[in-house]
């Protein structure tokens, strides 16, 4: 999908500048027609900005995996990237580490290769909708007259979470999920949320981007009334990679466990009751079945009974 604005000029030529300058002004109304046409991953035309999930080649999803192994080219997102499924998965391809590079830089070179025929593959960490950056790129890539598409991924923090043998909802224990970041370049103060979702006591807060900053973090919690210092933190370093390491604390202790053990990056930072896997009520989806027969007196009462006061309770909670 082009709009005119900086596509290809006359004789070939593109603005890769304007490309990248113009990306972020699409309004609502210009919706890409194919929105309406592809279920989310199915393959398209064009570039696939592929989720590599976490690190663990096992976790890439198989229409990834069939889109990778075809690849010519793949820019991978660096570090984050895991090298096992590089090695497994992109051996014969070349490969282009994003890291560094802007988008003057890779929006033309991803340009350049698809147009001369070759499979580029555009490999983002996780899922490439949680703090990706992707839609810049893919919006630059068809300002350019290339079209991009997303294939979704495993994002990190629900790795985090079958890492510690958890869910980030729990009934009557947490009934919301925050993905969020720390205050740094990007985030100013009063865009930094971490306090308002840990105060709300029912949140599992998952902090991307936030391993260097654990102690910060902790710290402006402390300053605040409204946190319980014992409110549970488990940070999941590289979960799933091989060296995979999870430290677990409180929002008191934290913060001194991580620097010590000295990560500043590629760590999941999850807060809430819901890191510990303890402490939740049975939901009413299984009822008698999977309690034995004691789901009544565990609940206080009759499963039949709050299902019927609450009948989309079993649908909500499959
Ligand atoms: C630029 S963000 C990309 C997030 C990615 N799109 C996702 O869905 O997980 C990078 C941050 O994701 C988290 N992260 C990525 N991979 C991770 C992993 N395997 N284990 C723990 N955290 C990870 C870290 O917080 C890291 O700082």
């Amino acid at each position: 999908m082009t709009d005119g604005a900086t596509g290809p000029g006359p004789d070939g030529s593109t603005d890769s500048r304007a490309a990248a300058d113009g990306v972020g002004d699409r309004s609502g109304s210009e919706l890409d027609p194919r929105v309406r046409e592809h279920t989310a991953g199915e393959e398209q035309d064009g570039i696939p900005f592929i989720g590599a999930g976490p690190g663990d080649p096992g976790l890439l999803t198989v229409r990834g995996k069939e889109l990778v192994d075809e690849a010519d080219l793949v820019v991978h997102a660096g570090s984050l990237v895991s090298s096992a499924l590089l090695e497994e998965h992109c051996a014969d391809a070349e490969l282009v580490n994003s890291v560094g590079k802007d988008l003057e830089e890779l929006i033309p070179l991803m340009r350049d290769a698809h147009e001369s025929g070759r499979t580029v593959v555009r490999l983002h960490s996780g899922d490439p909708a949680v703090y990706g950056a992707a839609l810049e790129q893919i919006d630059a890539l068809e300002r350019e007259g290339v079209p991009a598409y997303i294939v979704p991924g495993v994002t990190s923090s629900f790795a985090a979470a079958a890492t510690l043998r958890t869910q980030l909802t729990l009934n009557g224990v947490a009934n919301h999920v925050a993905f969020t970041r720390p205050r740094g370049k990007t985030l100013d103060a009063e865009d930094d949320h971490v306090a308002e979702f840990v105060e709300m006591g029912d949140v599992t807060t998952c902090i991307y981007l936030g391993t260097h900053a654990v102690s910060d973090t902790m710290d402006r919690l402390l300053d605040r009334d409204g946190v319980d210092p014992d409110t549970p933190v488990a940070v999941v370093y590289h979960a799933s990679w091989d060296d995979e390491d999870v430290i677990t604390g409180t929002v008191a202790d934290i913060g001194e466990k991580v620097e010590a053990a000295g990560y500043r990056a590629s760590a999941m930072v999850l807060i809430g009751e819901a890191a510990t896997g303890a402490g939740y009520d049975r939901s009413y989806l299984y009822g008698d079945w999977a309690n034995g027969g004691t789901a009544d007196a565990a609940n206080g009462e009759s499963n039949d009974a709050r299902d019927a006061a609450e009948p989309t309770e079993t649908e909500a909670d499959d």
